[in-house]
């Protein structure tokens, strides 16, 4: 079957309403500048499902600081080629105006999960995510949705939702992609500067020399964090934060008794980096 490109939430439906029948309909939720973790997600969707649609959208209300959206890479046409070469069966690329049609009044909040890491230094990012998240989940209906471990606190705070609010959605978790040097991949990479992309490995590299102490049988996690700031400390880096948190609530621990994440984000200039890392004490 050909790749079907659809802007409208309407179109989509009645596409939908007939190949839906008989068959799983996995959704890849994307803001689009697809890369290659971008790929492994709909790779994964492929394997699994019947029907593949991944959704393009830049979405307005996760963005806590404007430039930040207007710098959002954009290049549906590549988008296209992209996902056409994976064998995607649908994109649905809606505009802003088709996916807030008037003033939004309703939203998901998911307490909790958000309040650390990111959430405390994002505020309404988390609402924006889930509220766009549910709102496609509405839209596509999907059996199955594909989210990458990259981004841990917003697979923590979707599998949360769909918990809380049973939705009748499986929530498929997927490793992070990195590039040879470990450097996750992100659609922000492209706008770093040779100077930044040559110190952004730093991070998994500390994230991982934290793991391995962990690894190594260090339980006190304020110790092995103090000793992460200190790796991370670089003219070109700015720490926003770095946390070792419980996988499923991403909460703070101080004692290391069962697997931990090491979650960090960095400034490069402009340029904001998350990575994370699952590991256990010995
Ligand atoms: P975006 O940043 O485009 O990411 C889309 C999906 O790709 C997310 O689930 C993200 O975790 C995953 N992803 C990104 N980089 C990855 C990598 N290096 N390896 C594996 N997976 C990776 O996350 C969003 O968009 C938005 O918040 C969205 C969920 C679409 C809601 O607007």
């Amino acid at each position: 079957m050909n790749m079907q490109a659809i802007e409208s939430i309407d179109k989509l439906r009645l596409v939908l309403g007939s190949l839906r029948v008989g068959s799983v309909v996995g959704l890849v939720p994307t803001m689009g500048a697809l890369h290659a973790g971008h790929g492994r997600l709909i790779q994964q969707a492929r394997t699994d499902c019947g029907n593949v649609v991944v959704s393009i959208f830049v979405n307005p209300i996760q963005f806590d600081d404007p430039r930040d959206f207007q710098l959002y890479p954009r290049d549906l046409s590549s988008d296209l080629e992209f996902c056409r070469a994976r064998d995607a069966d649908i994109v649905f690329a809606p505009t802003a105006a088709e996916m807030y049609r008037r003033p939004l009044k309703s939203f998901v909040d998911v307490a909790g999960v958000t309040e650390h890491l990111c959430g405390a230094f994002r505020p309404g990012h988390f609402r924006g995510v889930a509220t766009v998240v549910m709102k496609l989940f509405g839209i596509v209906q999907p059996d199955r949705a594909y989210f990458g471990e990259k981004d841990a606190q917003q697979l923590a705070t979707i599998r949360r939702m769909v918990l809380d609010l049973s939705v009748p959605v499986t929530i498929v978790g997927v490793p992070t992609v990195r590039e040879a040097d470990g450097l996750a991949l992100s659609s922000r990479n492209r706008r770093l500067s040779a100077e930044e992309r040559r110190v952004a490995p730093f991070l998994y590299q500390t994230l991982q020399l934290a793991g391995g102490r962990i690894s190594a049988g260090h339980r006190d996690a304020r110790e092995v964090r103090e000793e992460a700031l200190a790796m991370l400390k670089h003219r070109e880096i700015r720490v926003e934060y770095i946390e070792i948190v419980d996988p499923d609530e991403m909460r703070p621990v101080d004692r290391i008794d069962g697997p931990v994440r090491i979650a960090a984000a960095i400034w490069l200039g402009s340029i904001r980096l998350i990575d994370n890392l699952l590991c256990a004490p010995a």
